[in-house]
């Protein structure tokens, strides 16, 4: 069985380096990819030894020095460079910032180009009875990887992320069934613009993740890992969390 991926999504948080070196140290597990503010992850990476580092965004500018006139922005190579080798791309709270499928998809070339795993989220902003939701998420699939090699689809990971189960103001929990589902229909959509040899790449559940569902995620909802918000800043349930995987690893 593979290893369950377990992705810490601070969001902008916390508010100081010494409380992210706290978190950082608390966190520091095997098989966790930890994603700070930019800011924080030089700090981040001198404190941890077995976590593995992550942002939360990235320039979608890719001159080939990995330097340019963007003011405000980091690059791929800037990332590289300070040890970060994930990236999280079109998270809800971005897109809602106006990050589109079409952007998504530089940002997802520029990293594979740096060597960095892309975290690809994906999920609709609500379910309708209709079933339009399944369309929302097809079209984010193919817009998101639109010109991808299919031998690199291997090498991005991707987060379902339903935005109605995210978050304290959630509507309600996401159930395993429905993240099976839309695992089941992911890979529907990237046979269709891959074909049915492509190696799948990793899907991860995220939205409320805690020590409490994350099982039942795991088990009934065959999830290959988890994007955690909240609980990722809390190193007790955090670690609850990870010691869950790991006992589904073995
Ligand atoms: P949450 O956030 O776990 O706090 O719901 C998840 C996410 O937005 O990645």
């Amino acid at each position: 069985m593979n290893k369950k991926i377990i992705i810490a999504n601070w969001k902008m948080n916390p508010l100081s380096a010494k409380e992210a070196i706290k978190i950082a140290k608390g966190t520091d597990l095997k098989g966790v990819i930890l994603c700070a503010p930019t800011i924080y992850l030089k700090v981040i990476k001198k404190v941890i030894k077995k976590a593995k580092l992550g942002s939360q965004n990235v320039s979608v500018e890719n001159p080939l020095s990995g330097v340019g006139a963007f003011t405000g922005e980091v690059s791929a190579k800037m990332l590289y460079d300070i040890g970060s080798r994930y990236t999280i791309v079109g998270h809800s709270e971005r897109r809602a910032m106006g990050e589109t499928n079409q952007i998504i998809n530089k940002k997802i070339k520029v990293l594979i180009d740096t060597a960095i795993t892309p975290v690809l989220c994906i999920g609709e902003i609500e379910r309708d009875e209709n079933h339009e939701y399944l369309n929302i998420v097809k079209h984010q699939i193919e817009e998101c990887l639109f010109g991808l090699n299919k031998n690199l689809l291997s090498k991005i990971i991707i987060a379902y992320e339903p935005v109605w189960a995210i978050g304290k103001n959630a509507l309600r929990e996401a159930t395993p069934a429905e993240f099976l589902e839309m695992k089941i229909f992911t890979k529907k959509v990237l046979v269709n613009i891959f074909g049915d040899k492509v190696e799948m790449p990793a899907m991860l559940y995220g939205g409320s993740v805690d020590e409490k569902n994350t099982r039942w995620f795991a088990i009934d909802g065959g999830a290959d890992g988890f994007l955690v918000g909240r609980a990722s800043l809390d190193p007790k349930k955090f670690k609850e969390i990870v010691k869950i995987c790991e006992t589904l690893n073995k």
